[in-house]
Formats: structure tokens, C-alpha cells, sequence
């Protein structure tokens, strides 16, 4: 073989069930052999990782880049330079932005904004419109996904289901999978009396009820089941909407779902502590709904972790609870969490890939990507699992900075970060250069490839 452009070498890979020492060569982007030092092409530069653990970089499918009108709260720049930080290459943007991406020019103007600033990968999903003719556009323009905002008619005020399965088709045929926040909203009647935070949070509770969430996760399913479109449940939070889902995968449906770190680690309490800086849709709910979530991440029923990093400013943070903005950062906190519960043995190694990289790849027919291995994107994570960390928000690269997690020792500590082969992340500094990532599109197939297999 030629002489290549990156070695990383004496890294620990996990190859089926066992970690094995190897390393890592690069060229042009991707991976072009996974190998013990001896085996590996001489290269320009070589990396000695010292036994650090090597990992496919994690992929978000649910963040909020924000940028365009909001980008005093995120933009491109500083969002991805969060996701390196945290060991994220590749993130998919949210599109309940101002505007919000619900056609193709204006996906076409984030697509073309980013390309100049951004840091890790980034695909965009396009919200699902009324309009199926728009929806088909935005596939045409490379959208990754569909959103479908059940809680919120200011993005899509879909809730007749016949006109569902109408507007769902370009979804279908298009292939990729339509997220959904499966919340419907509840509006409270007014009482007087009770003032103060505590009657906030426990009316920002009550309007967040657990069964909003599981009445709108039986309706996607049945959407699922009608119109044979894959359906992705976002952040599930309660234990009662996870068994309909495991209940309907187990049927057959076309649904994959997803849980946060906040709604697998945190519960309710958190919100006396921590305030409006606690404070996310669908809420936290109680400590069995978490143990709920953490067993179905382990035995399957749940598909993926993402942040869904969601930034606000601290000023607007600061308002009272029940004024403030529903959403907390998380692109920097997610993966030193999730491998602090991997080392307290509450979940494998093996399922902290699959969950992070190798099924949001798979799930969003991201190409080449999530894997460490022979042809794939070089899109890697060097973890020190024996560095610990306090999280402290004034660090992050997010211009959102606080988090309920504040405070926390979290072990296992991204050290590097390559994205398309350059070291964009090392020891903490930002060694990439705005472009370094690149927007990924989604490309159109002809063909069925629908998530299960089924009568057709
Ligand atoms: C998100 C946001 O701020 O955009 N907020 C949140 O609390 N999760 C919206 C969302 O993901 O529903
Ligand atoms: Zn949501
Ligand atoms: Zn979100
Ligand atoms: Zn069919």
C-alpha cells in the first residue's frame, strides 16, 4: 500500500465482543485499513494514541444548530464546535429554527451558510409540510429526515390523520425516517390563588401530562402501521410510551425511538434544584420512568441516544420558570455520561456504539458512516476512560452555558476527534478549521427500502 496521510496507532477497537489492540490508517478522508502497528502503511503523520480507547464518532440526530435568526442563542460555528468537543461528528439539525426549514430554498440557505462554518458533519432535516410537494423538494435538496411537531401547530398542524397519510407519502418514498415530538399539547384553565415557582413547575408538570405523550405516541404508530413510513419517535421520557413502542416493534411496525441522556439520568427533582435550567419538553419524569428508559436502551427497545441539544441563552433562562424557553444544551455532556454508566457497568460497550453511531447511521441511511472500519468515513473518537472530569457549563464551546448536569464527576473523556480524517479536537483544544466538516444529503434511491420486511 501507499504511503498514507494519518496513522493513529496503539488504540484499544472494539471488534465484536473483545477490545483488540490496533490502530488506524487514513487517506483522503476515510479509513483505508484497521490493523496492528506492523500492519499499518507508513503514513506523512503518526498519531500514538497510548492505549486510549478508539471509538466511531457519535452520530446526534436530534440537535438544535439554531443559527439564521437565532443565532444569538447557537449558530453553525459554535454548535459543531461543541460537538467535536463532546465526540460528536456528525449532528442532524432541527428545523424549528426562525425561519424554520419547511421548504427547499430555505434549506438550500442553511445548507449553503453552514458549508463555510462548520466544524463536524452536518445533515438537515426539513419539517413536514402540509404541502407534499415541498416535502418532495426538500428530499430533492438532500433532507436527512422529516419533523413532525405534534406539540406545536407553529411548524405543522397535522392532526387529521387522513391528510397524514397523504402528506406522508414523499416521506415514504423518499426513505427517510419522519422524528417525531409525540406530545400533544393541553391547555390549562386558568386558577388563581397559588403564585411562586414550585405552582410553576407543578403546572408546567401537569401540562406535560404522561399520558399527552403516550396518546401521541399510539397515534404515530398507527401512522407507522397505515402508511408503512418509518416513523421515529424523539426523546421518549416515560416508561408507559416506551412499552407501546417495544409492543409495536414487536408487531412489525416501521418505529424506532430515541431517549436523551437527561431523560435516562435525571428525574423531576432535579427541577426544585435546578429551575428553569432543568427545564425541557417533554419533561423530566420519575426515577422508575429513567430506570424504564435505561432498561429499554439495554435490551433494545430503544434505538438511539441523542442530546437533543436544545440552546438558550442564560438570560432568557433566567426569567421566571414559567416564562422561560423549554430546552437545555447537551452536545458536550452526552457521551462522558453515557460512558460514565458504561463503567459503572450499566450498560456495554458494545451497546454504546450501536446506540451512538452504528443504529442513527443505519436508521438515517447516513453513508459510509459509524463504523470503524475498512472504507468508512474517517469520522473517529479517542477516549481517555480513566480521566475524569466536574461538568461545568462556563467551559462549553455551546453559547448556552448551563446544564443540569452541572456539578457532576462524569469518567471517559473525549481527548481527540477527527472528522473526514483531520484531527479537529485534541486535549481539549480546537484544532479544526470552520469547513472541516461537510453537509451530507440524503440521496435519493429507487427502491423499497422500507425499515422491515413485509407483504409487498
Ligand atoms: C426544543 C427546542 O428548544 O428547540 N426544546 C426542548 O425542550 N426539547 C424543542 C424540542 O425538541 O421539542
Ligand atoms: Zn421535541
Ligand atoms: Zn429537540
Ligand atoms: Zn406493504
Amino acid at each position: 500500500m501507499r504511503k498514507v496521510e494519518l496513522n493513529i496507532i496503539n488504540a484499544k477497537i472494539l471488534v465484536e465482543d473483545n477490545l483488540v489492540e490496533a490502530g488506524v490508517s487514513i487517506n483522503q478522508g476515510k479509513i483505508v485499513k484497521v490493523a496492528k502497528s506492523p500492519n499499518l502503511p507508513a503514513s506523512d503523520v503518526t498519531v500514538d494514541s497510548q492505549n486510549m480507547l478508539m471509538i466511531p464518532g457519535v452520530v446526534d440526530v436530534h440537535v438544535h444548530l439554531r443559527d439564521m435568526n437565532l443565532s444569538y442563542k447557537e449558530d453553525f460555528s459554535s454548535g459543531t464546535q461543541a460537538a467535536i468537543m463532546g465526540g460528536v461528528t456528525t449532528v442532524l439539525d432541527m428545523p424549528n429554527t426562525s425561519p424554520p426549514t419547511n421548504n427547499a430554498e430555505r434549506m438550500k440557505e442553511k445548507i449553503d451558510k453552514s458549508a463555510k462554518m462548520i466544524y463536524s458533519n452536518v445533515g438537515f432535516f426539513g419539517a413536514l409540510s402540509l404541502d407534499p410537494h415541498e416535502t418532495s423538494m426538500m428530499a430533492k435538496e438532500g433532507a436527512i429526515g422529516f419533523k413532525l411537531y405534534l406539540n406545536d401547530s407553529q411548524y405543522n398542524s397535522l392532526n387529521d390523520e387522513k391528510l397524514l397519510m397523504r402528506v406522508l407519502k414523499p416521506v415514504r418514498s423518499s426513505g427517510v425516517p419522519l422524528s417525531v415530538h409525540a406530545e400533544f399539547p393541553q391547555e390549562l384553565t386558568q386558577e388563581t390563588g397559588s403564585v411562586g415557582t414550585r405552582y410553576e413547575i407543578e403546572r408546567f408538570m401537569r401540562s406535560h401530562d404522561p399520558q399527552m405523550e403516550a396518546d401521541a405516541v399510539s397515534m404515530c404508530l398507527n401512522m407507522a402501521k397505515e402508511s408503512d413510513a418509518h416513523v421515529h419517535i424523539c426523546h421518549l421520557s416515560t416508561r408507559t410510551a416506551l412499552d407501546l413502542v417495544s409492543r409495536a416493534k414487536l408487531a412489525g411496525t416501521p418505529v424506532t425511538a430515541e431517549v436523551t441522556p437527561h431523560h435516562l439520568l435525571l428525574s423531576y427533582k432535579e427541577l426544585n434544584r435546578f429551575g428553569s435550567y432543568a427545564k425541557m419538553v417533554p419533561p423530566l419524569r420519575t426515577a422508575k420512568d429513567a430506570e424504564g428508559l435505561m432498561k429499554g436502551l439495554v435490551d433494545g427497545a430503544v434505538d438511539v441516544i441523542v442530546s437533543d441539544h436544545a440552546p438558550h441563552t442564560v438570560e432568557e433562562k433566567k426569567q421566571r420558570f414559567i416564562d422561560a424557553p423549554s430546552g437545555i444544551p447537551g452536545l458536550e455532556t452526552m457521551l462522558p455520561l453515557v460512558l460514565t454508566e458504561m463503567l459503572e457497568k450499566r450498560i456495554t460497550l458494545r451497546r454504546v456504539i450501536q446506540t451512538m453511531s452504528e443504529n442513527p447511521t443505519q436508521l438515517f441511511k447516513l453513508k459510509d458512516m459509524g463504523k470503524i472500519a475498512e472504507g468508512y468515513n474517517a469520522d473517529i473518537v479517542l477516549v481517555d476512560l480513566h480521566k475524569e472530569k466536574r461538568i461545568e457549563a462556563q467551559a462549553f464551546r455551546s453559547k448556552a452555558k448551563y446544564t443540569p448536569f452541572a456539578g457532576r464527576i462524569v469518567k471517559g473523556i473525549p481527548v481527540m476527534t477527527v472528522v473526514n480524517g483531520i484531527p479537529v479536537m485534541r486535549d481539549g483544544e480546537i484544532l479544526g478549521k470552520p469547513g472541516d466538516g461537510r453537509v451530507i444529503r440524503h440521496v435519493e434511491v429507487k427502491r423499497n427500502d422500507r425499515l422491515t420486511v413485509g407483504d409487498d
